[in-house]
């Protein structure tokens, strides 16, 4: 434990898509920290391994961010001790079908990615800030990308469902911001994950050329010490927005 994990010890927070590369990194950091967590992801067998893996300070949630009935009664599926969180990850995401000229897509991939990755989103923080802004206290961290502020071809759905993400975190944090509650948004580059070969619908093969093509990218535990960093600023310190890039990009 560091000086700033002082500023986390006792903290619950929950995590989308937990399961995941970057979830499953942050999650490991906010456990190490002392913070209980609660993992929330579509994919029961991940999940059950990360669980295992982190203990008592973990939770396994399986929560399809898709399913609006489920992600609207979430907190009534937590035991009462759980439901009091104050540090929500929104990361669940994907690109199932992505990377293709616009035309050439599928409407109903491309809607599925609009529909997890910023409705999805804006539900989650819809369940779970009611509480937040009644304690007064809570961060609410949205993981967006590097493709919500530039322009990538091919990428339609998924760049615009993060650039949902960008201004819709920046709206909330003006309407939170009289409110001790902050928003913060952070906006990865490339990061080595499952994300491409979810993308390819699991050429792992596929996926491994795409990494080696960019040469370098960022690993979850980086992406994971920004998330770390952020949240365990001082009260009054908003780390609004967080660009990290592998330093071989621009
Ligand atoms: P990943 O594929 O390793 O993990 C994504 C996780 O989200 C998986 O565990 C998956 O089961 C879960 N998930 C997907 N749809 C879900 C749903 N409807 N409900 C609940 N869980 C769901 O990918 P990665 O890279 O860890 O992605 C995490 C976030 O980071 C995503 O929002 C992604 O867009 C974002 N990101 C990733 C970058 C990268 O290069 N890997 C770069 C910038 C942002």
């Amino acid at each position: 434990m560091t000086a700033t994990d002082d500023l986390l010890r006792g903290r619950l927070a929950l995590v989308t898509g937990a399961a995941g590369g970057i979830g499953r990194a942050i999650c490991r950091s906010l456990v190490a920290s002392g913070c209980r967590v609660v993992l929330a992801d579509r994919d029961a067998a991940a999940l059950a391994g990360l669980s295992a893996e982190l203990g008592d300070a973990a939770h396994a949630l399986v929560l399809d961010v898709d399913d609006a009935a489920a992600v609207d009664g979430c907190l009534d599926a937590l035991p009462e001790d759980l439901r009091a969180i104050d540090l929500l990850v929104n990361n669940a995401g994907h690109d199932i079908g992505g990377r293709v000229r616009f035309d050439l897509g599928s409407p109903d991939d491309w809607s599925a990615i609009i529909q997890t990755n910023l409705i999805g989103l804006m539900r989650v923080t819809r369940a779970i800030l009611p509480g937040m802004i009644a304690r007064e206290r809570g961060d609410v961290v949205n993981v967006s990308s590097i493709s919500a502020i530039r322009m990538v071809p091919d990428q339609a759905p998924y760049s615009a469902s993060k650039a949902g993400i960008h201004m819709f975190t920046d709206i909330l944090r003006g309407e939170l911001a009289e409110t001790p509650l902050r928003v913060i948004e952070v906006l990865p580059g490339l990061t080595r994950t499952g994300i491409v070969a979810t993308r390819l619908r699991g050429d792992e093969e596929a996926a491994e050329r795409y990494f080696e093509r960019f040469g370098m990218a960022l690993e979850p535990e980086d992406v994971a010490r920004c998330v770390h960093f952020a949240v365990s600023q001082p009260a009054h310190v908003q780390l609004a927005q967080m660009f990290v890039l592998p330093t071989n990009r621009w």
